[in-house]
């Protein structure tokens, strides 16, 4: 599924070009030629011929306000054939289900980016690649022998930016030159959070390593020394800009909201790093978790909704066994899931025997996972998710909540 086509630019003005309007293109269709865009005045290869669009394609072009695509020459017939009658490309629903495990199947290679660490004017050394839709394209080839210079065309285009899981390190490096350049505070705090989702996702694949826990820990301390310096910070430190669903992602953003919504209750510090570690390492237990059910679309089965909530369990287990954990971060891992109603797992727990850190967790938590689209469901605007978390009031801490839409609506 992957397409293996460089980033280039083309002559817009080029005849031997054929456009079309987006609308033309029907959701659940195979396109039988290569698609082209027009962005910053050149015309760029975008799909492979062969993928199949779907309404997280439409969606992007959307957002992106791209109204026409183009083909070329070579494809001029099969965009014809295709216009003529698209109903005949449409796939079949087991066809649909098969390509979705393929994706999420090469999805594990690649980890997400937040474009707004790529510096216009600065070298990187290493590849660039962009998730439109289901589909993998590579955007910039670079690597240390000839690396690449950032410009504001690569940023101007569309999808999540995505490098190579074997790049990580270089990246890493990256961010790590981010950090101790005299970078200015907001430059600071999107490289902390870059490099948290690179810590996590190294530890949700390695969940036993020592050394990952400790960098965990420190990059929490990073985020709690940021946003004690500067409450707007919070905005910076979230990744929102997202198409699909990332455990690591998720994660960092929880341990921020916490760590924010701890701030504004003015909790001391020592006990606010404490909470941004269980936050950070909520969800550690999904490591345990098949990817297949991780990312199933449509309905799970009765055995795999329980094997999804045995998350809970798995991370406390897994949190055990670390000696660098302190005791006091665990309820945020072990009650996350819980509900004031009592009707939240593992446990069923009420009212009275959730901890503090456990609603502030939970609240973080449920917003977060509100905000970002799954297979099954659209991302909600913060407004909805806000108002969803407010339609079920008791199953979170009122006082909480209201502190936590005040934060919020204050950072933006
Ligand atoms: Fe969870
Ligand atoms: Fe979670």
């Amino acid at each position: 599924m992957a397409s293996k086509t460089a980033f280039r630019y083309i002559d817009s003005e080029d005849p031997s070009y054929h456009s079309a309007s987006v609308d033309r293109l029907i959701t659940g269709a195979r396109i039988p030629f290569d698609v082209f865009i027009k962005e910053a005045g050149n015309i760029r290869h975008l799909f492979n011929k062969g993928m199949v669009y779907t309404s997280y394609t439409g969606d992007i072009l959307r957002d992106k306000g791209i109204t026409v695509f183009y083909v070329n020459a070579q494809d001029e017939g099969n965009l014809e054939s295709y216009l003529a009658n698209p109903l005949l490309y449409k796939i079949r629903e087991d066809e649909d289900s098969l390509l979705f495990r393929e994706y999420s199947h090469e999805k594990e290679q690649y980890h997400q980016i937040d474009s707004k660490v790529l510096i216009p004017g600065t070298r990187i050394n290493f590849d660039l690649h962009l998730l439109y839709g289901f589909n993998f394209s590579i955007l910039v080839e670079a690597n240390e022998k000839s690396p690449a210079t950032i410009d504001e065309t690569i940023l101007s285009s569309g999808g999540d930016f995505m490098i190579k899981k074997t790049d990580m390190p270089l990246f890493n490096a990256y961010l790590q030159s981010l950090m101790s350049k005299q970078s200015e505070a907001k430059l600071k705090a999107l490289a902390i959070r870059e490099n948290s989702k690179l810590i996590m996702e190294e530890l949700l694949e390695n969940p036993r390593s020592g050394e990952a826990i400790k960098r965990s820990h420190d990059m929490v301390n990073y985020i709690v020394d940021t946003v004690l310096d500067s409450k707007d910070a919070v905005y910076d430190l979230l990744d929102m800009s997202k198409y699909d669903f990332y455990t690591y992602t998720h994660s960092v953003n929880v341990a921020v909201m916490s760590i924010g919504l701890a701030g504004s209750i003015n909790l001391e510090r020592k006990e606010i790093e404490k909470l941004g570690l269980g936050a950070m390492l909520h969800d550690i237990g999904k490591s345990n978790v098949p990817s297949e059910v991780l990312n199933k679309q449509g309905k799970l089965t009765s055995t795999e909704y329980r094997i999804i909530q045995n998350h809970v369990v798995e991370g406390e287990k897994i949190l055990r066994g670390h000696r660098n954990i302190p005791p006091e971060s665990l309820p945020a891992v072990a009650q996350h899931h819980e509900k004031l109603t009592g009707k939240g797992y593992p446990r069923g727990l009420d009212n009275k025997q959730i901890s503090l850190f456990g609603r502030i967790a939970a609240v973080a938590d449920c917003y977060d996972a509100l905000t970002t689209p799954r297979p099954y469901k659209p991302a909600f605007t913060p407004f909805y998710a806000l108002s969803i978390l407010v339609k079920e009031k008791q199953d979170f801490d009122c006082a909480l909540l209201k502190e936590f839409i005040e934060m919020l609506g204050k950072v933006r």
